[in-house]
């Protein structure tokens, strides 16, 4: 028999169309089984001319081995489940997700999230109450973190706010407090700034605690601030968020870096004070942390506490998106459930 590739390269084009038609079991049939093409391939090695003989064996045996490979990378756990065909990873999630597995909103468009809409809301109040908005850092230094905060290298209180260290001495921010010292230097006073940005705590997580959220840090420095601005401005806020009046009243709390320091609470915006499953039952929430910035911070930001004095508070944007919206689980804003986002 007169040695040709015409045979091997007829099956080889043919199965590189059959690969993506038909499945890994009938591919197994048609190439590789008893009665498959290349069996007969195999058979053909002896009928070639002696001096063909290895050539043509070698270039059969390629074939085989290709095929085989093909079909083991098809039929293995390397195959998508769900299909006969590969993923292609840049065509759009609906593509490449069967129809039985798609969520059932997947036809409906996109939404902005809830943890955003509320942040665009809340940032707008402040705007229109004079502040300027700056993005807090995802990654920061001691100094930031402690030093400048009030919380000098062995202070106890840092155990409180410790959280992830890289190996260069960086740390993971465990609220937005860490932006005040920037924030002192950049801006000119009156200082009245918002620091949306996200935190990390070294947290077990539950229903109400997470490891990642946001905060909304304020910073308001001026000649003669006293708490009764403090109070004002944080309840100013809080009724245009909730859009309803609200009674406030103050428990006292400790931060290295306020003095006195306050926690904020608020009249249950839901039931008046009446209790309802949102307030516990008690009529009030506790809001956020806040107090008159501590003299060693204003120093170490640059400002004269004789000559100024100011206030700060940082409140969790997520456990007031919970509030305003019923939410029962802090963990469902960053699960990413469709059936859950699509609620907003
Ligand atoms: N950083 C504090 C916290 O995370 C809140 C706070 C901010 C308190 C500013 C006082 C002043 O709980």
């Amino acid at each position: 028999m007169k040695f040709s590739y015409k045979e091997i390269t007829k099956i080889y084009e043919e199965f590189n169309k059959d690969i993506d038609s038909i499945s890994s079991d009938d591919l197994k049939k048609k190439y590789l089984s008893k009665k498959g093409n290349l069996k007969d391939l195999l058979k053909k090695i002896g009928e070639q001319e002696k001096e063909d003989r290895a050539k043509f064996g070698k270039e059969v045996n390629i074939l085989k081995n290709f095929i085989e490979e093909k079909v083991e990378i098809l039929s293995s756990s390397l195959k998508p489940k769900f299909s006969k065909e590969q993923i292609d990873v840049t065509a759009p999630f609906e593509k490449n997700t069967p129809e039985d597995k798609k969520p059932k909103l997947l036809n409906k468009l996109g939404s902005t999230h809830p943890l955003t809409q509320e942040l665009e809301k809340i940032l707008e109040i402040f705007q229109k109450m004079g502040f300027q908005i700056e993005e807090s850092r995802q990654i920061d230094d001691d100094y930031n973190m402690f030093q400048s905060l009030n919380f000098p290298i062995g202070h106890p209180a840092r155990d409180n706010w410790d959280t992830f260290w890289t190996e260069e001495n960086l740390v993971l921010p465990a609220h937005t407090s860490t932006m005040q010292n920037r924030i002192l230097r950049k801006y000119e006073i009156p200082i009245r700034v918002v620091i949306p940005g996200r935190c990390f705590r070294n947290e077990a997580t539950d229903a109400s605690h997470e490891h990642t959220f946001y905060q909304i840090e304020g910073v308001y420095v001026d000649e003669n601030i006293s708490m009764s601005h403090m109070f004002g401005t944080i309840k100013a806020y809080l009724e245009a968020f909730f859009e309803t009046e609200l009674d406030i009243k103050s428990q006292p709390s400790y931060f290295p870096f306020t003095e006195p320091d306050a926690e904020f609470v608020i009249s249950c915006p839901f039931c008046k004070k009446e209790g309802c499953s949102i307030c516990k039952y008690t009529g009030w929430i506790e809001i956020m942390g806040c107090g008159m910035i501590h003299p060693h911070v204003l120093t170490e930001g640059g400002i004269d506490p004789k000559k100024y004095s100011g206030f700060a508070w940082g409140f969790g944007l997520d456990r007031l998106v919970m509030i305003k919206n019923g939410i029962d689980d802090i963990r469902k804003l960053h699960s990413g459930e469709l059936e859950f986002l699509d609620q907003f």
